[in-house]
């Protein structure tokens, strides 16, 4: 790679989701040292950093989204000195580790909420939280109509009267960010991370933060903003928290090679990047990318766009196909173009999905995923082509939107079941002790083990991907389109590499060129439907 890129400009970058990725005291849940031990595995993807879920103390009510002390690990977790130890260690590997930062809100469990819950209405506690009073003649009405991220209002109301915001759930508050010690405290906790070696951070709904002045009632539902990209609304994007993330750029900037990439749910591309422009965020997902239809014109449009509104700040792309809030992409790509997916999930609509679809329109979209310049953070599962979960019994529901949108949304379980790692034994090799959600029957088929048995599956793919990537992909940052027809993407990378996905229905003729990786047979010289091949074009 030139030495002119900053590695994360290129980075491949692995999110392990803590307590579902590798058990290594036997209690059912994920831990760091389970992380320590898969180190190995990490290191064979060829990734170049992990971004590691919340780790922090928290009543994991909100999965660790609701944090009681920044500055230690959760027991369940394991400890700060592990903690400590992964990072060295992964350093050792070559691996960087990104900290999740959760700075929109805390646990109502953290000292500063116990201690404003303590000290009554306009108490100076109270005021690095939305405390606010009530409408009504007797402040029994909450202040406006903002409703919750997971359902149900997004103010609740105290003993003494005063309500407080939280925008997910009641036991996540939002914090006052005007407020000067919320600031520095935020300031001191980027320190005390990067001073322990942390690759840099994940910001939690960095496009929240600030509120509307003066707490104006909305248009739109919270959720609405978050899933569709069009509207305002007072809770998100507000401009003044950009001069926020400058804050933090100088603090980055004082250590070398940090990075920082924000999750921020914004409506359109040019809103985007002013997240990314030179003195604020390094990187930001495209959720643009992730919500595209599996059709060639919608997907090069939200190429096209997004590496044109980066492009114009000096920035890059950011790309994405899962996370652990999404539906799984190998489940998402089996269901017909255009499917309501939560309604799919909710059983709302009754589709059956297409497993060998989605697994071959997922590995097709894996090439292309890898094959685009920018930066690329793969879910933990997707290497191994592990499907959504969408059928957990209602019992072990976790996630909070299960019980706040009164159990009609399933929520997010379906996309963190644990790791199989082996064909057989006891939570397929997870832990030796069972897992904290119920691991399907197939998933040893889907296993580590399993794949790493067969020189074409999913997990072969994406490590010899990863591998040309770095060989081939990373030295510039060029993208030309080349036209093989409406139905097909097809792009040169640099001088000498050709990226090919078939989209159509038709099977399509290899262009010329040593074929460096596909991901369904061409031995015929085709590229069929839903395929997609990387070719050298080197003369
Ligand atoms: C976004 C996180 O990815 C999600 O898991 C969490 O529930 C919310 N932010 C609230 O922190």
């Amino acid at each position: 790679m030139s030495e002119k890129i900053p590695w994360w400009r290129s980075s491949v970058v692995y999110q392990v989701y803590v307590r579902s990725f590798a058990d290594a005291n036997g209690d059912g849940t994920g831990d760091i040292n389970g992380i320590r031990s898969r180190l190995p595995y990490l290191r064979s993807l060829g990734v170049d950093a992990l971004w590691v879920n919340p780790w922090y103390v928290s009543p994991l009510n909100d999965g660790g989204y609701d944090v009681a002390d920044y500055r230690d690990i959760d027991p369940r977790f394991g400890t700060l000195d592990d903690a400590k130890r992964l990072m060295a260690e992964a350093e050792q590997n070559g691996l960087r580790v990104i900290v999740d930062l959760v700075p929109n809100h805390t646990s109502s469990e953290h000292v500063w909420f116990q201690q404003a819950l303590a000290s009554g209405p306009n108490s100076p506690e109270r005021a690095r939280y939305h405390f606010v009073p009530g409408k009504g003649d007797h402040g029994e009405l909450p202040p406006n109509n903002w409703t919750s991220v997971f359902g149900g209002p997004a103010w609740s109301r105290v003993p003494d009267g005063d309500w407080y915001l939280h925008m997910f759930d009641v036991t996540q508050p939002d914090l006052n960010w005007e407020h000067p010690e919320v600031r520095a405290e935020f300031e001191a906790i980027l320190r005390f991370w990067l001073d322990l070696g942390a690759g840099g951070f994940r910001v939690d709904v960095a496009h929240a933060l600030i509120k509307g002045e003066g707490y104006p009632d909305a248009e739109t539902e919270a959720q609405e903003v978050l899933s569709t990209p069009s509207g305002d609304h007072p809770l998100w994007d507000q401009p003044d928290l950009q001069v926020i993330i400058e804050e933090w750029r100088r603090v980055l900037d004082e250590y070398p090679d940090k990075v920082m990439v924000a999750e921020a749910w914004v409506p359109s591309w040019e809103r985007l990047a002013n997240y990314v422009q030179p003195g604020k965020y390094h990187q930001t997902f495209d959720f643009h990318f992730t919500q595209s239809n599996w059709r060639a014109d919608t997907l090069r449009k939200t190429i096209e766009t997004s590496m044109g509104a980066s492009g114009a700040v000096g920035s890059i792309p950011t790309w994405v196909l899962s996370n652990h809030d999404l539906i799984r992409h190998a489940t998402r790509l089996a269901l017909p173009v255009g499917t309501n997916l939560r309604d799919w999930l909710n059983r709302r609509v009754d589709l059956v999905a297409d497993v060998e679809l989605g697994e071959r329109r997922a590995r097709a979209a894996a090439l292309l995923m890898l094959g685009l310049p920018g930066s690329v953070y793969l879910y933990q599962g997707e290497e191994l082509g592990l499907p959504e979960v969408h059928d957990l019994p209602e019992a072990v529901l976790e996630d909070p939107t299960w019980a706040r949108s009164g159990h009609a949304d399933r929520g997010r379980d379906g996309c963190r079941v644990p790791i199989p790692w082996t064909r057989e034994g006891n939570s397929y090799g997870f832990g030796d002790n069972g897992s904290w959600l119920p691991q399907p029957p197939q998933w040893g088929e889907f296993s580590v083990e399993a794949n790493e048995e067969d020189p074409n599956s999913m997990l072969s793919l994406y490590r010899k991907a990863i591998s040309i990537r770095s060989k081939r992909l990373r030295k510039d940052e060029v993208l030309d389109w080349i036209d093989m027809g409406n139905d097909v993407l097809a792009f040169r990378r640099g001088s000498d590499t050709l990226c090919v996905v078939n989209l159509g229905r038709d099977s399509l003729k290899l262009p010329e060129g040593e074929v460096l990786l596909s991901s369904v047979p061409v031995d015929d010289g085709f590229l069929p439907t839903d395929g997609a091949v990387w070719v050298s074009i080197e003369s």
